[in-house]
């Protein structure tokens, strides 16, 4: 046991000792959780990590900034601190592995939220106290407790008391970390308490560096714990049969979001007012349309951060109410229009234009967008629809983790590339692992992927018409769909309801074939105009980013380097100001070398 500790002790001491990429290493596997998840704004699958030695377990959220966090066990006993129950897995820091190593005396003074980016902790609304150190994380390539990946002297931001807070003036303490899938900055710098600077690796460039994956890269889909669909996360790779569209590419870290719709792929509409189902154009900002917004994706922080006014937009269309305390909309529970919205397949519908300006559509489901507030945020479970609104001077456009349940994301570090594809429902096909190469800057899509509509199929049936008016008693289950790859999920119907179906279906189909006759006649009238018109509207949008320096770039939303801080209208950072420190660490897109040694230990004072 003695001989073993040693052992185990001697790569904290000597990080770098063992440092040696590897190019043709297989992508890393990274499992998450697939049976017990997390809130309070949830519910999200989360990754399950070791830290320090002998393995503390530690729960942590994927996150595209570039510092891991851990919990201090202390920030969920000390008084006042609200951590959304089970206050579980959470690090110890008396370790005698820990302490022999020099642990202890290379931890930083205090820092505020911004340690860890300055765009997410306004995004979270980040208060309270953490501090840089440095440990051992240790990785079970696939869940796998034999397979050990050491990332040994790893810089980390220990949170003692982070929290985040709504403007109504709820909070809850962190419990739950975060992991770090940066690449773009090679290691950190800090002061620690003895006043010497230290510098540590941060997680995914120590990971390549010490050859467990082929390229600083990822892939991931975070799935959906309702519907349960299983995340899948590869370093240096990622899962085909998780990207079933050819991907958008996007230089940097900023996607160009160019339409926002809704739809529905089969049965009846249940939008409010919207008997068509369909709807486009939503896309606006400071109460008018816009023809596109520069938005960032990521999955550390849990909403759909959109200009106000087209979270308004979208939820014209449903049954919601804004809340201010909250600053979210809920879901109207008793409204039945609400179930069949998130029971059927009503989908919100984001188009991105890729930097070679081809479109790709990116389908989310309502079944996705019925999350909860849960304790200690609210009393009582609160289903909620997960826009919030971002104001116009504020920070830029960002969806997160409700977003990121229906599409997969990838980023190569090595060509600073990102790409946004979108993910299959509760059915799709056979994990099948690619590598990311260090130079790729394309990415392939599942062979013969099947249809979006077909992965949600045997979970998601359309609404029959009769359900959709108000008048009926919302029996709406009975799929109105015939399509490929429909599962039939009734395990048996009554003769009762299949001769109610068959006559039913007899009256459908003349009605339909009177609906025919009606709508080909008219659209005869009115396609080519439509289709004249959308197309205009998409070949503008081209115009404007074929041409990086055109007049008519969107003004708005134009990346002002430091300009989010200058123009901050949203929430508190006051206090996180006076702490700031380590500047490279705000910025993903900054380089790496800039981080010297003096400048952050002078910050830092
Ligand atoms: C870690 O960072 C240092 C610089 O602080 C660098 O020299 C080293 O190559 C990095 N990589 C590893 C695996 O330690
Ligand atoms: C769910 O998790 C268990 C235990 O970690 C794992 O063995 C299993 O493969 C996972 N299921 C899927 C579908 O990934
Ligand atoms: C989710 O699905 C996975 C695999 O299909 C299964 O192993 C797991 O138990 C399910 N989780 C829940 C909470 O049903
Ligand atoms: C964790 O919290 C304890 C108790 O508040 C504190 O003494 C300690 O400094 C914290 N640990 C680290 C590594 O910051
Ligand atoms: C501060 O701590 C570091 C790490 O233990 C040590 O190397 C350094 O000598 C100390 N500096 C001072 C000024 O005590
Ligand atoms: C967090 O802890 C710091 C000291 O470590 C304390 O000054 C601060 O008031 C705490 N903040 C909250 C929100 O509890
Ligand atoms: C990406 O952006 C960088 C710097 O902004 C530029 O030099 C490069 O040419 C761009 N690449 C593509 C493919 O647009
Ligand atoms: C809405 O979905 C239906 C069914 O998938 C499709 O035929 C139609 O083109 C879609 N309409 C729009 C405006 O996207
Ligand atoms: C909404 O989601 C919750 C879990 O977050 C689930 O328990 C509930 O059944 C869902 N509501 C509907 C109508 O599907
Ligand atoms: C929003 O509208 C107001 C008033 O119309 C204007 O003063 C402001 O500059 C606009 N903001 C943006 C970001 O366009
Ligand atoms: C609606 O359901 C109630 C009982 O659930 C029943 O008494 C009533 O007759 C139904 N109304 C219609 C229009 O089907």
């Amino acid at each position: 046991m003695a001989a073993n500790i040693f052992f185990a002790v001697l790569p904290l001491l000597l990080p770098y000792a063992c440092a040696q990429i590897d190019q043709n290493a297989a992508p890393c596997p990274i499992a998450f959780e697939n049976t017990s998840s997390i809130g309070p704004d949830g519910p999200w699958w989360y990754i399950p990590l070791q830290v320090d030695f002998p393995d503390q377990r530690v729960k942590m959220l994927p996150t595209q900034s570039t510092m891991s966090i851990v919990i201090n066990a202390s920030a969920c006993s000390t008084q006042g601190s609200s951590c959304p129950p089970p206050a579980e897995d959470l690090w110890m820091p008396f370790s005698e592995a820990w302490t022999s190593s020099n642990g202890p005396d290379q931890v930083g003074m205090e820092v505020g939220g911004v340690a860890w980016g300055i765009v997410m902790s306004t995004l979270l609304g980040l208060e309270g106290s953490g501090q840089y150190f440095t440990d051992r994380m240790t990785i079970w390539r696939g869940g796998d407790s034999s397979q050990l990946n050491y990332l040994d002297h790893q810089a980390m931001v220990v949170s003692n008391n982070y929290s985040v807070s709504y403007p109504g003036g709820a909070s809850y303490t962190l419990d739950t970390g975060f992991f770090s899938l940066n690449g773009a900055s090679n290691h950190a710098s800090w002061t620690t308490a003895n006043g010497s600077t230290a510098t540590s690796n941060h997680t995914l460039p120590l990971a390549y560096e010490n050859g467990f994956m082929p390229s600083k890269s990822y892939g991931m889909h975070i799935g959906s714990v309702h519907p349960n669909v299983t995340a899948s996360l590869y370093l240096g790779g990622y899962d085909a049969s998780r990207v079933l569209s050819q991907p958008v590419v996007a230089n940097g870290t900023v996607f160009t979001l160019v339409d926002v719709g809704l739809n529905v792929t089969s049965g009846a509409s249940a939008f409010t007012n919207l008997g068509s189902g369909h709807v486009r154009g939503l896309l606006s900002s400071n109460g008018s349309n816009v023809a596109s917004l520069d938005v960032e994706v990521g999955s550390g922080v849990p909403y759909m951060y959109l200009p106000r006014s087209t979270c308004d937009a979208i939820a014209e269309y449903l049954p919601v109410q804004y809340d201010s305390d909250f600053d979210l909309y809920l879901w109207n529970t008793d409204d039945e229009a609400f179930e069949h919205i998130v029971t059927s397949p009503h989908y919100l519908k984001l188009t991105f234009a890729s930097i070679d300006q081809t479109l790709q559509a990116i389908n989310v489901p309502f079944a996705l967008l019925n999350l909860t507030l849960d304790t200690p945020l609210v009393s009582m479970q609160t289903p909620y629809f997960p826009c919030r609104p971002v104001d116009d001077l504020g920070p830029s456009a960002h969806l997160g983790r409700a977003f990121l349940q229906a599409a997969f994301l990838a980023q190569n570090a090595q060509t600073n590339t990102m790409f946004l594809a979108q993910a299959p429902g509760p059915e799709f096909l056979e994990e099948n692992v690619k590598t990311i190469d260090s130079d790729a800057t394309t990415l392939a899509p599942a062979t013969n992927p099947p249809s979006w509509e077909s992965t949600w199929s045997a979970t998601l049936r359309g609404l029959s018409s009769s359900s959709s008016d108000n008048s009926g008693n919302g029996s709406g289950s009975i799929s109105s769909q015939g399509g490929s790859g429909h599962k039939s999920g009734g395990g048996g119907l009554s003769g009762g309801a299949i001769a109610g179906i068959v006559v039913g279906a007899v009256v459908a189909l003349a009605l339909v074939a009177l609906l025919i006759l009606w709508f080909v006649r008219r659209r005869k009238k009115s396609w080519a105009a439509s289709q004249q018109s959308e197309q205009e509207e998409y070949k503008n949008v081209y115009a404007q980013y074929g041409s990086p320096g055109a007049t008519t770039a969107p003004p708005q939303y134009a990346p002002i380097p430091g300009g989010e801080l200058a123009t901050e209208p949203v929430r508190q950072i006051h206090e996180a100001d006076a702490t700031l420190s380590a500047p490279a660490e705000m910025d993903v897109r900054q380089d790496p070398t800039e981080l010297s040694a003096e400048e952050s230990h002078g910050q830092a004072k």
